[in-house]
């Protein structure tokens, strides 16, 4: 996480003068390494590395100064929560002694079992000043009971306006786009309801697999790690009412509403509303079980749901009717992440052969927005119908760099802006929600239904919309 996502992110907005000439970033691991140690390792993981080729392109030699400015913000301390030997802390002390005035974040991207006992060390160190935020990576517990009892922990040390739990998703431009899509535009509106929209897809489709993850996602599966958090994200920012502000509170406060208002699918209605999938091995693509893994699969392991699709409704006015289909998977065919919005038939239609126009939000691999009209293919003869894509490209527009969504939330944490981020109350109900299902999935004797690696899930993801005459969509 750090090598892939936060040392670049860091690195972009210091090329990009976004970091004060103090800055510093300690890194604080069980490793025993120098600050030189930990410079060398940087340099050849996240300059060098293959999965940074963004920086690695983006430091050539014009660049290296730079480069060698930011590794020189760069110090290790090694710190062993939970053991008598404090020295670590007492490092970390004399490091930030002199800086307690200025902006401390503390960012935890270790298991979310570490975060009550780190904070309380933290404190116990005397680390803990009003200006100190502490950043907490997902995945935010196991169910509601944990993700409350962290909460509490964290909680204890933190006030809530110094707690920023991150989603990356809301990082991306896209889902902030959707946001002044919406509001920032007045023709939406008025049709952004059940009057006018059949129904709403989220999907976030993955073609990699799950290789030397199996410790986390055998007890994570697709519920956990990518709908509680990202997928119901992006649906309460698509079915959220207009805050009266762009105001931190104001927009969280319209988040948790719809995340109140989803309908709790509990019981048997799991067998109705939700699927879940586990790939098997296909050409050269190994399955789930037979990913290489540190730990070799178990029961446990079996019933995991690599892919889930979910019928979700929002009990309210506004989408009283209108389903929300929730689908992820790894191994899928492609890498997309997009909402689609599918309006409903034109009431009357005076010419053959009309689909209904689409709204789509692409957040990966490229952001845009497309909006698919009917229009009529050129010709003399008879009006043929065809659904043209309008679309908006950020790349093509836009000519400033697209940041990556780690920047932008970094940048948010440093300036102390939690708009972006979940509020206790978000994610706790986002937990009521996926609970029942969690327990329902786990009194099914039934395995996740297989689907062969590199197609697009079971079979049962496409009965989903198919009972009621709908389908995902797919690339033309
Ligand atoms: C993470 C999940 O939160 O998001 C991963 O733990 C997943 O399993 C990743 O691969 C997807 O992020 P992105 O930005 O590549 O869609």
């Amino acid at each position: 996480m750090s090598m892939r996502k936060l040392l670049p992110a860091l690195y972009h907005s210091d090329r990009e003068g976004r970091l004060s000439p103090e800055t510093r970033v300690i890194a604080m691991s069980r490793g025993g390494l120098t600050d030189a140690d930990f410079r060398g390792k940087v340099d050849a993981e996240v300059r060098d590395g293959s999965e940074s080729r963004r920086v690695r392109d983006e430091v050539p030699a014009g660049d290296a100064a730079a480069w060698e400015r930011f590794l020189a913000r760069l110090h290790h301390v090694s710190v062993d929560v939970g053991r008598e030997d404090k020295s670590g802390w007492d490092a970390l002390s004399g490091m930030l002694s002199g800086f307690e005035s200025r902006d401390r974040v503390f960012y935890l991207a270790s298991p979310p079992r570490t975060f009550g006992p780190f904070c309380r060390e933290l404190a116990e160190a005397g680390l803990v000043m009003p200006r100190s935020r502490v950043v907490l990576e997902k995945p935010l517990g196991h169910d509601l009971a944990s993700a409350q009892a962290i909460n509490d922990e964290v909680g204890a040390i933190f006030e809530e306006r110094q707690i920023f739990r991150i989603d990356h998703y809301l990082g991306k431009e896209t889902v902030q786009n959707l946001l002044v899509l919406r509001f920032a535009n007045a023709f939406l509106e008025p049709v952004w309801n059940s009057l006018w929209i059949d129904h709403v897809q989220i999907t976030a489709a993955e073609t990699v697999g799950t290789p030397g993850r199996r410790g986390y996602y055998d007890h994570a599966g697709a519920l956990r790690d990518m709908v509680q958090n990202h997928l119901l994200q992006l649906l309460t920012l698509t079915a959220m009412e207009p805050p009266a502000r762009n105001d931190r509170e104001a927009i969280r406060d319209e988040k948790v509403k719809v995340l109140q208002a989803l309908r709790p699918i509990a019981g048997t209605e799991a067998d109705r509303f939700t699927v879940r999938g586990q790939y098997v091995a296909a050409g050269d693509m190994p399955g789930y079980l037979d990913e290489p893994g540190s730990t070799p699969p178990t029961e446990a392991s079996a019933r995991v749901e690599t892919f889930t699709a979910i019928r979700a409704e929002i009990k309210n006015w506004r989408w009283a009717g209108v389903p929300f289909y929730l689908r992820t998977g790894k191994r899928m065919p492609y890498r997309r992440s997009e909402i689609v919005v599918q309006f409903k038939d034109v009431p009357h239609s005076i010419f053959p052969g009309g689909a209904p126009n689409r709204l789509v939000l692409r957040l990966q691999p490229e952001e845009g927005i497309e909006l698919h009209i009917m229009a009529k293919e050129p010709g003399a003869g008879e009006v043929t119908l065809k659904p043209v894509p309008m679309s908006l490209s950020f790349g093509k527009t836009f000519t400033t760099r697209v940041p990556e969504a780690y920047e932008r939330l970094l940048s948010d944490v440093l300036a102390g802006n939690p708009t972006l981020f979940m509020r206790r109350d978000e994610v706790e109900a986002a937990w009521r929600w996926i609970d029942p299902i969690l327990d329902a999935w786990k009194a099914d004797p039934a395995l996740p239904e297989a689907y062969p690696a590199g197609t697009t899930g079971p079979a049962g993801a496409n009965e989903l919309l198919g009972r009621s005459g709908r389908a995902w969509h797919e690339e033309e």
